[in-house]
């Protein structure tokens, strides 16, 4: 199994404290150290700056930002891996073909350690019909992260959507267990041990799990219900058993949202994490934890991480964004925030406390790592999801570790304060 002790770290270029970068903060005009392969640009120019014009609707490139200057990399003060999700191909903000993928490419090789595939590790961009797999954009991301001595963890073998569900598969009348095993190994078996875990089936619970068995009747629960009543669904253990016997050296997870505060989703989870232990098939739990400032208590993410940690798992943070107000649900637009100092010396106190009761709570050896899901804030998922859900002609939530010109939010500092054991604080 792959282990935190296993993971490959980038030389160290000079060890820096918090305490050091804390003073590195106060406008200080030194530049950090330089970074292979290439220098940081735009992360590295500004110090503490001014407050930035909060226009509902302006674009970020026209902002000034609260940002940071940090002669940090953020992997290099954790034991774990340190990840980030990307675009790529020729998605919107592709560390490859947008206009400032260099940049991004930067800011991404001095911080982390690790990469997620936001989108084109998905099952449709993998295996778009029955008999063809296409792997050249996940390779150029996986050759990336490789050549940069950064792993990946794969997103998702196994995931309901319709748009990225195979279209094969919505009609398919064949062997399901043959077909499903075939595309979880042909997926798994295609990458070199750069991927060093993945997220095997994300998302199996319904959105009410209190209601009915709790499952999302999805196609594939439907194609392959529990075969005894009150057992988990077999496609999940299908899965599972497939990517084990692929790859016995990789990490597999079980994935799902809203799995700390949600009693009925925690259950469920930890019910599919038992089952799939009794087969020796799993390896850890990942909690997305699109979170927001005030919603769930950090009492919450200690309970669901402690129960993982029970069973003997590992715990991930695979999707982490903490949204400055609640993104989700409201048909009222609720008061709009303003992007300060205080805004953000707040997100900076969440993203440190997020940090440390993960370090307090989740032995080192069961620390399967941290995962923010996107780099800049403009990039979000979250920037439409606030703004289809409150219907205000305002998309921004701020809710990364780096402003749209790319530099660092305090948030980041957060972070690095929590790694570094330091007092979590709204100081900046
Ligand atoms: O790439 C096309 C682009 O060419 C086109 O112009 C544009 C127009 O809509 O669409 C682009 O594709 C979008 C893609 O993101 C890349 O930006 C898809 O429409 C859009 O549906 C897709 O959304 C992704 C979403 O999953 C659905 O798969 C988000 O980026 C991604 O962040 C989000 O991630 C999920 C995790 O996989 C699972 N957990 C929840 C998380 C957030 O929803």
């Amino acid at each position: 199994m792959f282990n935190s002790s296993d993971f490959s770290f980038r030389p160290i270029l000079a060890a820096v404290s918090v305490a050091a970068l804390l003073s590195a903060c106060g406008g200080s005009s030194s530049s950090p150290p330089p970074i292979p392969p290439k220098s940081s640009s735009s992360a590295s120019s500004s110090s503490v700056s001014s407050e930035a014009s909060s226009s509902s609707s302006s674009s970020s490139s026209s902002s000034e930002f609260i940002a940071v200057e940090t002669d940090i990399r953020l992997f290099e003060q954790a034991e774990f891996p340190i990840g980030v999700a990307v675009s790529a191909a020729n998605e919107p903000f592709s560390i490859f073909n947008n206009t400032d993928g260099s940049d991004r490419r930067d800011v991404i090789v001095r911080h982390f350690s690790e990469l997620t595939a936001g989108n084109i590790m998905k099952m449709s961009y993998l295996h778009p019909q029955e008999d063809t797999y296409t792997f050249g954009d996940a390779d150029e991301l996986v050759n990336f992260a490789k050549s940069n001595g950064m792993k990946v963890h794969g997103h998702a073998l196994v995931w309901h959507p319709n748009y990225q569900v195979p279209g094969f598969m919505n009609n398919y009348q064949g062997d399901w267990v043959a077909m499903l095993t075939e595309h979880v190994q042909t997926i798994v078996n295609h990458f070199d041990d750069t991927v060093v875990s993945w997220d095997v089936v994300n998302e199996a619970i319904s959105d009410s799990p209190n209601q009915g068995d709790g499952w999302r009747q999805s196609l594939f629960y439907n194609a392959l219900p529990p075969a005894v009543e009150g057992d988990i669904p077999e496609y999940i253990k299908v899965a599972f058993q497939a990517a084990r016997d692929a790859n016995p050296d990789i990490d597999l997870y079980y994935n799902d949202y809203d799995n700390t505060a949600n009693p009925g989703r925690l259950n469920k989870t930890l019910e599919i994490a038992e089952a799939l232990q009794a087969e020796g098939t799993i390896d850890g739990v990942g909690f997305q934890m699109h979170i927001y400032q005030t919603y769930p208590s950090i009492s919450n993410f200690e309970n669901a991480f402690q129960q993982v940690v029970d069973l003997g798992l590992k715990v991930k943070i695979t999707e982490l964004d903490i949204a400055v107000v609640n993104p989700y649900g409201s048909a009222t637009p609720p008061a709009l925030p303003e992007y300060n100092e205080t805004l953000m010396g707040n997100q900076k106190l969440r993203y440190c406390q997020v940090t440390e009761v993960y370090l307090d709570t989740v032995p080192e050896a069961q620390r399967g790592g941290i995962t923010v899901w996107g780099l800049a804030d403009n990039e979000s998922w979250l920037m439409n999801q606030f703004r289809n859900a409150t219907g205000a002609d305002y998309d921004d939530v701020w809710p990364l570790l780096f402003n749209a010109d790319l530099t660092e939010k305090p948030a980041l500092l957060g972070v690095a304060e929590a790694l570094a054991g330091e007092p979590c604080t709204t100081d900046f």
